[in-house]
């Protein structure tokens, strides 16, 4: 059944509001938050079992909890509140799969999403005279926009680099084509600095645009009264502190950048881009690189000791980290005995730091989707028919909800 925006956004607020202190109260030591002492949580989930634990993490607490012994009315409660609210319908649209000529050096998953959203936006772009794609990076979703459905197509992007690449990609394909007219076009422009206005007969297309470029779009989007087709990704990327709601229907939704940036942390069996125990492994190094920082004399907040460094390198454990983390500080590197004490500690700190952060990170899909359902209504309130649906599976991209917006 399609989703009705205005009751869907309800549900989750009504859900979302009442944990607001949960939210802002990220768990980054083994003194349990007041949020979790106050709902007498602490027990049960300091009583969990290795095993188990690995099971919340991988499915997801709001699943697991009806079926855990002892676990607290009012936690199970929540439990059930985000798994029905974050109920969201599986897209009905064929997909329009690109010829393979059409996808070279284009990556397996994100070949899925394209053939995915272009099979959505096809009655929407067979309408539009002109697609604009935001955030268009490599520009693959702009040049096969222009191809397959023969408009007029235009990629902004930021990154001035990702422009020329875009644009070189473009010609070649038109030229192997032979189809001069439906080459894509891109200019790097910054979407959230200047100005951004669409065309009333424009599409108004996000694949995977980050947080404020979405908002952005939306905001442009429903001024314009045009169509769109938004796929919403790293939610916490946005100029302020704090994200302001779009529509009148959320108005009490304001929601600080660590909070958006849980949404990044859902909960899948399988992580994307490597295991799920690998992930946990490495944000357990990332626990013992803050450590050994601040036992250093290094003052920080969490989250700033892998600043300057991917965090992909923390996948190499702690020796390696700690080493460039030192090195961008000027101090010298660390020693065996500080990487074997460190490493020891936080096994055994961050099983504590694991299970007390479990309520937090059941609500990380439930923020997306408020976010995203904020964004859809702010279109409701424009006068767009709005569908919201998952356009891909989440192995696929864990970011997977699609707003589309037609009139
Ligand atoms: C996650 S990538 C998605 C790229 C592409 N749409 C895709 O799906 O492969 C987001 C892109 O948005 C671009 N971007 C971020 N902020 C932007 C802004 N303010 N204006 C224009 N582009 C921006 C980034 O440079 C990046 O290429």
């Amino acid at each position: 059944m399609p989703l009705d925006v205005p009751s869907a956004l309800d549900d989750a607020l009504r859900a979302l509001l009442p944990v607001h202190d949960i939210l802002d109260g990220r768990v980054d030591d083994v003194d349990p938050p007041a949020w979790c002492v106050d709902r007498g949580w602490v027990d049960f989930l300091l009583g969990l079992g290795d095993d188990e634990l690995a099971r919340c993490e991988a499915g997801g607490l709001a699943e697991r909890a009806p079926d855990l012994d002892g676990a607290p009315a009012s936690l199970v409660a929540l439990a059930a509140a985000v798994t029905t609210s974050t109920q969201i319908p599986v897209l009905d649209a064929a997909r329009h799969a690109p010829p393979a000529s059409a996808l070279r050096s284009v990556r397996e998953r994100k070949r899925e999403q394209l053939a995915a959203l272009l099979g959505a936006v096809a009655p929407m772009a067979a309408r539009a005279a002109r697609i604009v794609d935001v955030g268009a990076g490599e520009g693959h979703f702009t040049r096969l926009a222009a191809e397959l459905f023969d408009r007029e197509a235009l990629g902004i992007e930021r990154s001035a680099v990702s422009v020329a690449s875009a644009t070189a990609r473009a010609a070649s394909r038109a030229h192997e084509i032979d189809a001069p007219g439906s080459v894509a076009r891109f200019v790097a422009y910054d979407a959230c600095r200047e100005e951004l206005r669409f065309a009333r007969d424009d599409l108004a297309v996000g694949l995977h645009a980050c947080g404020e470029v979405g908002d952005r779009l939306i905001t442009a989007a429903a001024d314009a009264r045009c169509e769109v087709a938004l796929v919403s990704c790293c939610l916490q990327k946005i100029a302020g502190s704090v994200r302001a709601p779009l529509s009148r229907a959320a108005a009490r939704l304001a929601l600080r950048t660590d909070t958006l940036g849980l949404t990044n942390l859902t909960a899948q069996p399988v992580g994307v881009e490597t295991t799920i125990e690998a992930t946990i492994a490495a944000r357990q190094v990332r626990f013992a690189l803050l450590q050994l920082l601040r036992a250093r004399g290094v003052v920080l907040d969490p989250g700033e000791e892998m600043r300057g460094i991917n965090r992909r390198r923390a996948r190499k454990g702690l020796r390696d980290v700690a080493t460039m983390a030192l090195a961008l500080r000027d101090l010298p590197a660390p020693t065996d005995a500080e990487i074997a004490h460190h490493t020891e500690a936080s096994r055994r700190l961050y099983g504590v730091i694991r299970r007390l952060s479990l309520p937090r990170s059941m609500l990380a899909r439930l923020v997306e989707v408020a976010v995203v359902l904020d964004r859809a209504a702010a279109l409701v309130e424009s006068g767009a028919r709005v569908t919201v649906a998952t356009f891909v599976e989440r192995a696929v991209t864990p970011r997977n909800i699609v707003i589309l917006a037609d009139r």
